[in-house]
C-alpha cells in the first residue's frame, strides 16, 4: 500500500479542502519541531538533560529541564513558520509576540503545553506536546497581547497533540475528523497511520485520579461508585481502569480504543476549578475528542462554549465516550437542580 506522508495529506487537504496555506505552514512547522523533541525525549538520561531545572511555572509547578527546553525549541519553532503573532505557553506567564517587528500581520495564535504530563519524563513513561492554533484577532500588524487569546475553544482552526511514546505519533483535527501520524524514525516522515479516528459510543474503560475521591463533588463520587460496583450494580458490567497521569496518554488510549477521562473540581481549593488548563489542554483534546464522535464538558456544559477568563485558566474535564460523559453530565445537572 502507499504511504501517504502528513505532507501530502497536508498538500491534498489545501487541494481539496481549501486548507490555509499559512496554517498548513505552521502544522508542518510544529511537526518538525516536534520530531527535534522527540530524539531528545528518546536520548533520556544520555542527552543531559533530565532532571529539574529549578525553577516554578506561572502555576507554581516545579520546571523539569525538559519542560525549558521543549518551550524554547517550540517557541523558535512556531515564530520560524512567520504566520505566527503570538503564542502562549504552560511555561511562560504571559503570551509572547513575535519577535519581527516589520510590520507584517500574521494570521495566527498559538497556545501550546510543550510537555504535558512532566512528572513521567524522569521514568520513561509516555509524554507529549499539545497545541491549540487560533486566529489572530488584530487586523493589523500590532502586537496581540494575553487578551486576544481568550476566545472559546469552538473558534479553535487546528488542535492536537504529539505523543512521545514507544512510538511518536502526531494526531490533529483541522475541523475535518482525526487524523493520526506516526513518525517513521528511519526518514523522520509523519506517514498517516489511522485516519478518521471514531471514539466508540460507550466505554468499557475509566481514568481517573482516585486518590482524590474524598475530596470529589457528589456526582462524580456517585458515578465512580457505579463503575465500580461493576455487573453487581446499575450499569450491569464490569469497567476495568488505568492512569497514565499524563493527559496526551490518557486521549490517546481513549482515541484508540475508548473509555472516559477525567480530572473533576474538588473541594480542596474551591477558586481553583479543576487542574487542568482550558487553553491548551482541555480545549484541543475536547475538539478532538467531539470531532472523533467522543464529548468533553466541565460536567456541566460544553467545553468548547467555555470563554476563557485568563490566560491560564483551569477546567475541570470530562471527555471520551458520548454515553459515559452524558452520564456523568447529567448527574451533575441532576445534583445542581436537586439544590435549586
Ligand atoms: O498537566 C497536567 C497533568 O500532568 C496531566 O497531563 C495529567 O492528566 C495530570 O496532570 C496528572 O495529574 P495527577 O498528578 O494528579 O495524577
Amino acid at each position: 500500500m502507499q504511504e501517504l506522508t502528513l505532507k501530502d495529506w497536508l498538500d491534498a487537504q489545501m487541494r481539496d479542502f481549501g486548507l490555509d496555506a499559512d496554517l498548513v505552514k505552521l502544522l508542518t512547522g510544529v511537526a518538525a519541531v516536534s520530531r527535534d523533541i522527540s530524539r531528545l525525549v528518546e536520548a533520556g538520561a544520555l542527552g543531559g538533560i533530565l532532571g529539574l531545572h529549578g525553577t516554578q511555572n506561572v502555576q507554581g509547578e516545579e520546571q523539569k529541564e525538559l519542560d525549558v527546553v521543549s518551550n524554547e525549541m517550540m517557541v523558535k519553532a512556531v515564530f520560524d513558520t512567520g504566520v505566527v503573532a503570538a503564542c502562549a505557553s504552560e511555561e511562560l506567564d504571559h503570551s509572547l509576540p513575535a519577535p519581527a517587528a516589520d510590520g507584517v500581520r500574521r494570521p495566527y495564535l498559538i497556545c501550546f503545553d510543550p510537555l504535558d504530563g512532566s512528572s513521567n519524563i524522569d521514568i520513561n513513561v509516555s509524554i507529549g506536546t499539545i497545541f491549540s492554533v487560533l486566529v489572530n484577532p488584530r487586523s493589523d500588524a500590532s502586537a496581540p497581547t494575553d487578551e486576544d487569546f481568550l476566545q472559546p475553544g469552538d473558534r479553535q482552526l487546528a488542535a492536537g497533540y504529539v505523543i512521545y511514546g514507544p512510538q511518536t505519533q502526531m494526531v490533529f483535527t483541522v475541523g475535518r475528523g482525526v487524523n493520526m501520524f506516526t513518525l517513521n524514525p528511519r526518514t523522520g516522515e509523519y506517514i498517516l497511520t489511522n485516519a478518521n479516528v471514531k471514539v466508540p459510543e460507550s466505554a468499557k474503560e475509566f481514568a481517573i485520579n482516585c486518590s482524590n475521591m474524598r475530596h470529589w463533588e457528589q456526582p462524580v463520587k456517585r458515578y465512580i461508585a457505579e463503575l465500580l460496583e461493576g455487573t453487581t450494580g446499575v450499569r450491569g458490567k464490569d469497567f476495568n481502569m488505568r492512569w497514565v497521569a499524563a493527559m496526551v496518554a490518557e486521549v490517546h488510549r481513549i482515541l484508540c480504543r475508548g473509555g472516559i477521562f477525567m480530572y473533576p473540581r474538588d473541594n480542596r481549593d474551591p477558586s481553583r476549578p479543576g487542574k487542568l488548563r482550558l487553553m491548551y489542554e482541555a480545549n484541543p483534546m475536547s475538539w478532538l475528542m467531539e470531532q472523533a464522535g467522543g464529548r468533553a464538558t466541565n460536567g456541566r456544559t460544553r467545553i468548547l462554549g467555555l470563554v476563557p477568563e485568563k490566560l491560564h485558566q483551569r477546567v475541570a474535564v470530562f471527555l471520551g465516550a458520548r454515553e459515559e460523559v452524558e452520564r456523568v453530565t447529567a448527574y451533575h445537572l441532576e445534583e445542581d437542580g436537586g439544590r435549586c
